[in-house]
């Protein structure tokens, strides 16, 4: 899409955090708008912003972003409602704090459902109807940790990694096959939301300690500049798109120095722990 105006756009997590500066900053730019998170008081927040600033309604829906069955029907839904869909942006998330060696599987389970599972599942769901529409887009929001290994975020990593690895091949095939769907892959750095807060820990980890040094002094962005910065991208058509100074100049350094990345960030979380 090269203009949000009149364009039918489906954002899951919507209910808080970058999620909701996007349903917010995409209503403001004309869009129709099918928001949903599991969370239905953080969702009609979101409804209510959009409301007070365009006067118009967003569709609104409980959704766990996990649940394949259930986000097929949406996708379904959401076409039959507005005759068409034009873009999709995975953005529900969450995150876990602490050691590889202390993690509960389970835990590590769950950031995998939610942060990669959840964003193949909104892809797969929604992208016939993106190419039904002629003019589609999928966003997918990863991370700087999508880009770079940090101790203590194994588990999100992962995910993070993962979400890129599929972007960027479905990319690559919606090129290849001239599919009228373009394909974004969002690495925030620190962006001012609710998500350590929300985020599970392992028993050593004292995570309102790390939510405050993340308030602080990490989270640079605002989620409301993020959401500018993400659909600036996206209606330039960019493969990548970074939120921040952090994400520019982490990603810069990897690039340049490559895997000896690893130990200078192993020394500074040393010192700082
Ligand atoms: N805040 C940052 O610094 C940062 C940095 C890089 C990437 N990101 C990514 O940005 C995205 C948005 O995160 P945020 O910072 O706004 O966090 P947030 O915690 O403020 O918002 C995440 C939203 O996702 C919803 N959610 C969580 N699990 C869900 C599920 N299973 N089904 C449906 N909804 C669910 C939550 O209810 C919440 O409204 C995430 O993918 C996150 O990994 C954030």
């Amino acid at each position: 899409v090269r203009t949000l105006d009149d364009k039918v756009v489906a954002i899951t997590g919507a209910g808080g955090g970058i999620g909701r500066a996007l349903a917010v900053h995409a209503g403001d730019l004309g869009a129709v708008l099918a928001l949903s998170d599991w969370d239905e008081t953080g969702l009609a927040e979101t409804a209510r912003l959009v409301r007070t600033r365009t006067g118009k309604e967003s569709r609104t829906d409980r959704l766990d972003v996990r649940d394949r069955r259930a986000m097929h029907d949406y996708a379904a839904s959401v076409r039959h409602e507005f005759d068409r869909v034009n873009a999709v942006v995975n953005n529900a998330g969450v995150t876990l704090l602490g050691r590889f060696e202390e993690v509960d599987h389970d835990d590590f389970r769950w950031v995998m459902d939610v942060d990669f599972w959840g964003v193949v599942h909104g892809t797969e769901a929604f992208l016939p109807h993106l190419v039904e529409s002629g003019d589609g887009h999928v966003v997918n929001i990863s991370s700087l940790f999508g880009l770079m290994g940090m101790p203590g975020q194994t588990a999100y990593n992962s995910a993070k990694f993962a979400v890129r690895g599929f972007t960027e091949a479905l990319r690559q095939e919606m090129l290849a096959d001239r599919r009228p769907v373009q394909v974004t892959c969002v690495h925030p750095g620190g962006v001012r939301t609710g998500i350590v807060r929300n985020a599970r820990s392992t028993a050593t980890t004292d995570r309102a300690e790390v939510a405050r040094h993340f308030d602080a002094r990490l989270a640079r962005t605002t989620p409301e500049r993020a959401a500018e910065i993400i659909v600036a991208g996206m209606v330039a058509h960019r493969p990548r798109v970074l939120v921040g100074n952090d994400a520019k100049v982490l990603d810069a350094v990897v690039r340049v120095i490559g895997p000896r990345y690893q130990r200078a960030v192993a020394l500074v979380s040393r010192r700082l722990s």
